[in-house]
């Protein structure tokens, strides 16, 4: 079975094709991560490569109340015991490093000040983890974003290089830059909305691809092409991404341009397991044509659905969410047959070890049928 065998990840030898997915849990207490958080990951160090939680690489990038940062020597300490802990369990770890723009709320800016993005667009229905108007912790609806100016695009590209080089300091194997979910790498590459009149935005679609290709090649200048991936989700509506007319033409240029870096992979994320159907069959064949290089893909895989996509060649690595909150040892219970447990969807954000991890490692002996069900 091909998602068992091991895979050259840019110098790296993950010893199964099965990663485990960013996912926020929104436990780090003054976005530090701490001693839960390592061992959180380290339950987890049997997939061929983690990539942790969104982490923001400022404070202007953080719309998540109790989601990690990779700003302050604080937090890249933190992260230096979680990369640790993962490489002494034998596993390998990338870091999501994000920004999410205009998906923010003024009580998580500093000195109040509005969110940041492409153009100065609210995105309609979408909400942040912020602080409400009595000061409590609530999803809130995001606030008005300002334009940033051609010259503050150069001050986030350099947010995004210093948080690379502390992911290294830290420990990291490698950092993926976060593309998807209506984010603010794609609050630039989305037609609808970046409708900027200087070089990093309107008609054109070098110019809205450039934000998003100068900053992998600054990165990937300092840290390396092999350290460096990103993630995508074409077609993608999360945080009110309305589609655009050269839709498809303008994830294939990416694509192009991205095969010519040689970058340690492209993840492309499918939203329909959030109710967001996102890329057709059709869609990824053709991205998998013109992007050359190592291709992870995720969004509502199984065990079957998995070995299926990677047996038509339609990704080279596939990358499981939800399935690795309940199941610390997904990968020798996807291997075995074993059951997979269920997510307590209650607990996903909630802080403390509960949810978190508590779920233990299967302890049965005898394979269940019913997990061939539950793992396709
Ligand atoms: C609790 C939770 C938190 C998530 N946080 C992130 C995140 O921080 N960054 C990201 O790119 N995707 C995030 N996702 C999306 C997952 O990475 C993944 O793409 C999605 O869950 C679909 O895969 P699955 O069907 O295997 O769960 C999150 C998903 C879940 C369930």
């Amino acid at each position: 079975m091909r998602l068992f065998e091991p895979f050259d990840l840019a110098g790296l030898q993950p010893p199964n094709r099965i990663v485990m997915a960013p996912m926020t849990r929104s436990r780090a207490i003054n976005t530090v991560p701490d001693d839960l958080t390592a061992l959180y990951y380290r339950q987890r160090a049997g997939a061929g490569l983690i990539v942790t939680e969104g982490s923001q690489i400022s404070v202007e990038g953080r719309g998540y109340l109790f989601a990690p940062g990779i700003h302050s020597a604080e937090q890249v300490a933190g992260w230096r015991r979680v990369t640790e802990a993962v490489h002494e369990a034998g596993g390998r770890i990338f870091i999501q490093l994000g920004h999410v723009g205009r998906v923010s709320h003024r009580s998580l800016q500093h000195k109040r000040e509005s969110p940041v993005s492409s153009v100065s667009r609210t995105a309609a229905g979408a909400t942040a983890y912020a602080y409400d108007p009595s000061g409590a912790p609530a999803a809130v609806p995001v606030s008005r974003p300002r334009s940033l100016t051609t010259f503050e695009v150069a001050r986030v590209k350099n947010d995004f290089l210093r948080a690379a080089e502390s992911a290294v300091a830290a420990g990291f194997d490698g950092v993926e830059l976060h593309g998807a979910n209506g984010y603010l790498m794609e609050q630039f590459i989305n037609g609808a909305l970046n409708t900027r009149n200087d070089v990093y935005g309107g008609f054109r679609i070098a110019n809205r691809l450039r934000f998003v290709l100068e900053t992998i090649d600054e990165v990937s200048a300092a840290i390396g092409p092999s350290m460096t991936g990103i993630r995508l989700s074409p077609f993608g509506r999360l945080n009110s991404m309305a589609p655009f007319s050269d839709e498809e033409e303008t994830w294939l240029a990416l694509a192009c341009e991205l095969s010519s870096r040689r970058l340690a992979y492209v993840h492309l994320n499918d939203q329909w397991t959030l109710g967001h159907p996102n890329m057709t069959r059709d869609f990824r064949a053709r991205f998998r044509k013109v992007y050359s290089g190592t291709l992870m893909m995720a969004g509502g895989f199984g065990k079957a659905s998995a070995e299926n996509a990677l047996a038509l060649g339609l990704a080279d690595l596939i990358a499981f969410g939800s399935p690795f909150i309940a199941n610390p040892d997904l990968v020798e219970r996807l291997w075995r047959g074993y059951p997979l447990a269920r997510v307590d969807h209650t607990t996903l954000y909630e802080g403390g070890p509960k949810g978190y991890t508590d779920y233990p490692a299967y302890q049965g002996t005898s394979p269940d049928l019913s997990a061939t069900q539950l793992a396709s």
